[in-house]
């Protein structure tokens, strides 16, 4: 099915200079571009983002991590794409993921592992695209490939 994905650049990847070799690696794929926000993360979206994560080891440093730097933020576009950008971003752990994947090939640990994409869990990409996104700054148009 079409369907819209929440994807970000996580601060190691905006500071490493990684957007434009993210963007164009969804772009080729096909996917279409249909938000994007250059921003900073404070502590309530931190918190809202990742509030599953809450009460685990790694929270506060997940918090300080995400929030230490500009992210990148979009939404993309296409067939079963909540799918197939987490098959391109690999593992979470870069160490598992395999090369050619985003964190396969630029990935450095489990906390500086360079992208986030949504989950497949039903309304995980829409509960994150509206928590990060107005809908008019989500835009309509074709796609030519
Ligand atoms: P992400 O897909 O953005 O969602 C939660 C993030 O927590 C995950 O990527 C990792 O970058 C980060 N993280 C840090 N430590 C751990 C850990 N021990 N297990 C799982 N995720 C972790």
């Amino acid at each position: 099915d079409q369907e819209r994905t929440f994807v970000m650049v996580k601060p190691d990847g905006v500071q490493r200079g990684l957007i434009g070799e993210i963007v164009s690696r969804f772009e080729e794929r096909g996917l279409k571009l249909v938000g994007g926000k250059f921003m900073r993360i404070d502590e309530e979206l931190a918190h809202e983002h990742y509030g599953e994560h809450e009460g685990k080891p790694f929270f506060e440093g997940l918090v300080e991590f995400i929030t230490s730097g500009p992210v990148f933020a979009m939404v993309w576009e296409g067939q079963d794409a909540v799918a197939q950008v987490r098959t391109m971003m690999g593992e979470t752990d870069p160490a598992e993921s395999a090369p050619g994947t985003i964190r396969g090939d630029f990935g450095l640990d489990l906390g500086r592992n360079v992208i986030h994409g949504s989950d497949t869990e039903a309304g995980s990409a829409e509960r994150e695209i509206e928590l990060f996104f107005d809908d008019d700054e989500l835009l309509d148009y074709e796609r030519v490939d």
